[in-house]
């Protein structure tokens, strides 16, 4: 017999009477006046192997302990009546054993690898051999292989061609910090680690290449968040002579193929939303749609209000259901919470019999303003209603936005997978200190063709050529149409504020790139860390990567980061200040 003829976890009824060779780790020993139950595990699951008294190897057996490697050969059968296990995919048979072998001892473990048990993560990051041995674990990264394969055929068979593009580079544009790498051929040079692949996929398409795809590797020096590593992965998509819509088209295929191979189930075709509509209906640029609870904007019923809170301002509102009975603590708690997040206030009112709106601002909105209320909001006697008011009226959505996903969003599990395109972002966010705009996107992202009167005019209300797509209220990707001729882009440039020797200096070798007949581009990237976590339920992404980094930004494993020898330092001519 082989070393090993199945794996213990995909064993089931089908393989009654077969004759098998399984190696593992001991999960469990339960000695039942002796007999002895072994629940052995390997990457597929946990099979109950059982040594009947007098069998060969019930001696060896008492001796073992968890985590010891063992290899054992016998038979497949049904588990007596009563002993049926349905929670486990195993749980209709058993192994009844003819031969045990230990194949290597184990110390016990700093922590039980069982599911059920929570453990500090640092703990767990420790000894992540051990953590990813728990099935909860193994089973996440088998779903993120699947995925990945099953997008990759997805891309090939969409004609995308993989290239890989160099980790030693120079700074990227996505706009967060980089990490550096010193050259020591070239002391005092600096490598930068790609915060994506942006300017060497839009290279491929001078070069040609028509449809380029990769997995790839991203890094970005920012503050770490349960969606957020320093480094991260995505499938990166760029491809020529075609527009929005083909890329759309392009991206959502691979992912419902991605979603499909996990789930068995294909989504639904994304519905879309533009940026516009989003933050009016969900205050939002990630709406999650699991639910309604949908926001109104209520400013022109409060132009002229004798209120003055709302008064000429962005006003917009929003029903919570059933939440009418809420205490007064709660409320002041949500108050407190408005305010921090920027609200000079919160205006709640509890809705009862026929509509009666009851609050302390009651008394300051006329008949006809609380009629308006009950209009556009149409809430039932039980509801809580709140509103939020801002000289801004998408603060004032995004403000409200931000409670709605507060009160109204499901728990994660369980929940379906509601996706969502968002398009016609603005091309710019805000102005800065100097009064120049910021790009939403990147600096390479198109205007919309119908808003580039407005760029100089009225460079917030340009929308652009770029596109989101949203999970579950989860930023899970985003790309754009690009720019491809260099006069719109010097334009853009110089509306930056970023000097045309500047953005030279900086971006210098694409610049150069387009000057040698660029083909009209478009692509997205996808954050398949983020993408696996919701398919597998997690809350984190660390739980869909192998070897992740803490929060803090460090790894409880290797030690990494660490402080380097001297020697080390001195090739690449360095110098630390001295410790105080
Ligand atoms: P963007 O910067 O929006 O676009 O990134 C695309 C997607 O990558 C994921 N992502 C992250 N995942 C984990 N940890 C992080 N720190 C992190 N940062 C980003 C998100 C995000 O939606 N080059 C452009 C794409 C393009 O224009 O083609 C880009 O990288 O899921």
């Amino acid at each position: 017999m082989s070393m090993r003829t199945h794996y213990a976890g995909s064993l089931r009824a089908s393989d009654e009477g077969t004759e098998v060779a399984l190696c593992g780790w001991v999960a469990h020993r339960r000695d039942h006046g002796g007999v002895v139950f072994i629940d052995l595990r390997d990457r597929e699951g946990i099979v109950q192997v059982v040594l009947d008294p007098g069998s060969p190897g019930t001696a060896l057996a008492h001796s073992l302990r968890s985590e010891y490697v063992i290899r054992v050969e016998g038979t497949v059968r049904r588990r007596p009546e009563g002993m049926v296990n349905p929670k486990e995919p195993t749980g209709e048979i058993e192994v009844g054993v003819t031969a045990l072998d230990v194949l290597n001892e184990a110390e016990p473990p700093p922590f039980p690898l069982d599911d059920r048990v929570e453990v500090d993560e640092t703990l767990r990051l420790r000894h992540r051999y051990l953590d990813l041995r728990r099935p909860r674990m193994t089973a996440n990264l088998i779903t993120r292989a699947k995925l990945v394969s099953a997008v990759r055929a997805a891309m090939d068979a969409a004609g995308f061609i993989d290239v890989e593009t160099p980790t030693l580079t120079r700074s990227t544009p996505e706009g967060a910090r980089d990490f550096l790498v010193p050259s020591r051929l070239m002391p005092g040079t600096f490598f930068a680690l790609p915060q994506s692949p942006q300017l060497f996929k839009q290279m491929l398409m001078v070069a040609g290449l028509d449809r380029y795809y990769q997995v790839a590797r991203c890094w970005r020096d920012e503050d770490l968040r349960a969606d957020r590593q320093l480094e991260f992965t995505q499938l990166d998509v760029e491809a020529s002579f075609v527009d929005q819509e083909d890329i759309l088209g392009i991206v959502e295929e691979a992912v419902a193929r991605g979603v499909e191979a996990v789930t068995g189930e294909r989504p639904k075709p994304f519905p879309r939303l533009t940026w516009a509509e989003a933050m009016t209906r969900y205050g939002s640029d990630k709406p999650d749609t699991r639910f309604g609870m949908e926001l109104c904007d209520l400013s022109a019923l409060f132009a002229d209000s004798g209120f003055n809170a709302f008064k000429g301002k962005g006003v917009a509102g929003l029903v919570v259901p059933g939440k009418g009975e809420m205490g007064r603590n709660q409320l002041d708690g949500l108050t407190d919470r408005a305010k921090s997040l920027g609200a000079s206030g919160l205006v709640w009112m509890r809705v009862r019999d026929g509509g009666v709106l009851e609050a302390p601002v009651v008394k300051f909105l006329s008949e006809l303003e609380q009629d308006g209320l009950r209009t556009a909001l149409a809430p039932s006697p039980g509801d809580l209603v709140l509103v939020v008011a801002d000289p801004s009226l998408r603060k004032a959505q995004s403000l409200l936005g931000t409670l709605r996903v507060d009160l109204g969003a499901p728990e994660r599990l369980d929940e379906p997978l509601a996706f969502t395109w968002v398009v016609e972002f603005p091309l710019f966010e805000a102005l800065s200190g100097e009064g120049k705009p910021i790009p939403a996107h990147h600096p390479f992202t198109r205007p919309h063709p119908e808003d580039l009167d407005k760029l100089e005019s009225d460079p917030l209300a340009v929308r652009s050529m770029a596109y989101d797509l949203v999970l579950n209220g989860i930023e899970l990707g985003s790309g754009s149409v690009r720019i491809h001729d260099s006069d719109l882009q010097s334009k853009i440039f110089t509306l930056l504020g970023i000097e045309l020797e500047v953005a030279r200096e900086r971006f210098g070798f694409l610049l150069d790139a387009f000057r040698f007949g660029a083909p009209p581009h478009a692509g997205f990237a996808v954050g398949l860390d983020r993408l696996t976590m919701i398919l597998t339920g997690e809350s984190s992404i660390r739980e869909v990567i192998a070897f992740p980094k803490t929060q803090s930004g460090a790894d409880p494993l290797t030690g990494a980061p660490a402080p380097v020898d001297h020697v080390q330092l001195r090739d690449l001519g360095i110098a630390l200040p001295k410790p105080k």
